[in-house]
This record gives C-alpha cells, structure tokens and sequence, in this order.
C-alpha cells in the first residue's frame, strides 16, 4: 500500500458527562475515592490492567482520573482494531522516552503508532497502522479568565517573556507583538493574542510529542514555527456560515524551521473546537493524510464488543 493510500485516523472522546460520581457524598464527594465506586466508572476500571487502574485512582480529582480513564480506553480500542488483537492482548508499552507504544507480542504481525492527548474533558487519540510514520497530537484549552487576569497585570508581552526557553526570538517576537485582523475591544484584542499564542503553544506540542523527546526535547528554541495561522473557533465558523457543529477552523501552512533550514516532510495542522479548545496533529510523513476526527461514543465505539 502505497503512503498516499493510508490515512491516520483522529478520535476525539468527551468525558464530561461519562462515570458520574454517585450521590450522597460529603467532604470527600470530589475524591476518585468516591467517584470510583460508580457503577459507570467500575465497569469502565474493570477493562484497565491493574497497573492503569491503579494509575486512574491515583488521581485526588475524578476530572483528572476520567481523562486518563478515557486515554487507557482509547489506546485498548485503538490497539485492538487496528492490531486485531482482543482486548486483553492490546497491551500498552512504553517507547523511548516514555512516548506510549504497541509492541507486537509475536514478531511480524500487524503494528501501530499513536498519540494520545488530554486536557479539560477532552481525549484525543491520533493513530496509523505500521510504524514507519511517528505522530504526535496536543489539546490546548484557553482559560479565558485566568490568563486575561495575567495579561492585564502584566502586560502581554511579560506572558510572551516567560515561554522564552521554549520558542525561539523570533517566535516570542511574533507572539509579542502579534497583530489581530479584526479591530474591536481591548478584551477582543487580548482574546485574539491569546489565541494566537496557543497556537503556536499546541503546534509545538504535538510536534515534541511526535518525536518523543517531549520535555526532554534540547532544541524546543531551535525548532521554530513561521506563518502560523490561528483557526476560527467554532461560533465563528457558525457566523460565516461554514459549519455547524463543535468543530472551528482548521489550519495548515505552518512553515518548519529546524536549526535555520527549512523541514518539509512534516505535517502540521490545527483545528478549533467549540469556543476555546485547538487539537493539533503532527505527522512525520507528508504524504500520509490525516482522516476528520471523529467523535466516538463511549458505549458504541469503545468499550469492548463481543470477540473484542
Ligand atoms: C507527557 C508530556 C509529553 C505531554 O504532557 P502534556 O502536554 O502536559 O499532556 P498531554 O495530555 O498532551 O499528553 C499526555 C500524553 O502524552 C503521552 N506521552 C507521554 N510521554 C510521551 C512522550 N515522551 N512523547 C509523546 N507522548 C508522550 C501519553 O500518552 C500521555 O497520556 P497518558 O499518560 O494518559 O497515556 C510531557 O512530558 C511534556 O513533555 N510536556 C511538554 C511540556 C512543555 O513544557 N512543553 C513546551 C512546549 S513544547
């Protein structure tokens, strides 16, 4: 099969609404500790290994426990389909510097590289048969009235300053200094740079992720990102006319510069979603494309079905 035949696939699961909490609980009523005895969240523990299950518990939150609930599942469903392979063989591994990985129990059979990324009530899983292209993916969500409250104290190119280790200067200019298209309020200017920055923020994320080096990563400054285009969250999208669902705008064009020369067999997208998330992809190969994403109902799409 040739590259242009094969499409990464993209899932996205909301876990807002998925394993309440029981009613009744008092100081605790927050605690994973009590959110875990759900009859919801203890048929969904049960698909985990013990080690993620534990992992889930360790979380005092249960937002943040369903996140990595929801990223476990994920990564089952994804190994599952995509290997063949029943639940209970779709093992999670770790890669070189942590990056989560499948690796095939028996040599030669069918493999899989995939990202997973998590933030508000959000999963996303980004995922491609085989393993000669790496993928990265990143969820950002703006918090709107902390991070105004930081810029109208500090002014917004001391929010630029403090990300210098992670953008190069020429980067932290374009993020200081970013023009928006539209004139409008104050709030309506800062919002815009906000976004912007977040852009870049989400775009270098999933990039780091698709290499593995993640944090770890020594030149995030000497990676730099030009002609960056923020997209249109969702309402926008709606007043133009364009679409009608969660889903913004979605970007591409991102010029990648790696230690001055130009790199030009990396794909990089981003997409709005609602009013504040953006869900970049990062894919190592410019050839293979990169298929919607798709919202995936917990029950139909996820847990496991008869055989698998
Ligand atoms: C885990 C890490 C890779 C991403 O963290 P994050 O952006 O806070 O969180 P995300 O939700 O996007 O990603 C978490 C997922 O990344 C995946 N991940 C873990 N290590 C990874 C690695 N080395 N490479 C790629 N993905 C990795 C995991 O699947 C994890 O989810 P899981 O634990 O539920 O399986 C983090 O170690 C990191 O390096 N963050 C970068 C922070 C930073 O300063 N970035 C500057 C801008 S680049």
């Amino acid at each position: 099969m040739i590259m242009e035949e094969i499409k990464a696939f993209r899932w996205l699961l909301d876990v807002q609404t998925l394993w309440p909490a029981p009613e009744g609980g008092s100081q605790g009523a927050q605690s994973t500790a009590h959110w875990a005895t759900g009859a919801a969240s203890q048929h969904a523990l049960a698909l985990l290994t013990d080690g993620e299950r534990a992992k889930v518990l360790r979380f005092y939150r249960p937002s943040d426990a369903k996140l990595s609930l929801g990223s476990n599942l994920l990564k089952h469903r994804a190994i599952a389909d995509t290997c063949r392979v029943p639940w209970s063989e779709a093992v999670i591994s770790e890669g070189p510097n942590k990056k989560p990985c499948y690796k095939p129990l028996a040599p030669g059979s069918e493999s899989l590289e995939f990202n997973v990324s998590h933030h508000g009530s959000l999963v996303a899983l980004v995922g491609c048969p085989g393993q000669s292209v790496n993928l990265g993916v990143d969820i950002v969500r703006m918090n709107w009235e902390k991070d105004y409250a930081t810029v109208m104290k500090n002014g917004f190119e001391a929010w630029a300053n403090i990300y210098e280790m992670v953008f190069s200067d020429h980067e932290i200019k374009d993020i200081a200094e970013f023009v928006p298209p539209a004139r409008g309020t104050q709030q309506d200017e800062i919002r815009a740079k906000l976004r912007h920055f977040y852009t870049h923020w989400c775009l270098k994320e999933a990039y780091v992720k698709m290499t593995g080096e993640a944090l770890l990563a020594s030149w995030l400054k000497d990676l730099e990102f030009r002609n960056v285009q923020v997209p249109l969250p969702a309402s926008q999208m709606h007043a133009s006319g364009q679409v009608g669902d969660d889903w913004g705008q979605t970007c591409g064009g991102v010029e990648i510069w790696f230690y001055g020369k130009r790199v030009v067999d990396v794909n990089l997208e981003i997409q709005a979603f609602r009013e504040d998330y953006m869900i970049a992809t990062a894919s190592s190969s410019v050839g293979m494309g990169l298929s919607p994403f798709k919202q995936l109902d917990v029950e139909r799409d996820v847990y496991p079905r008869q055989g698998g």
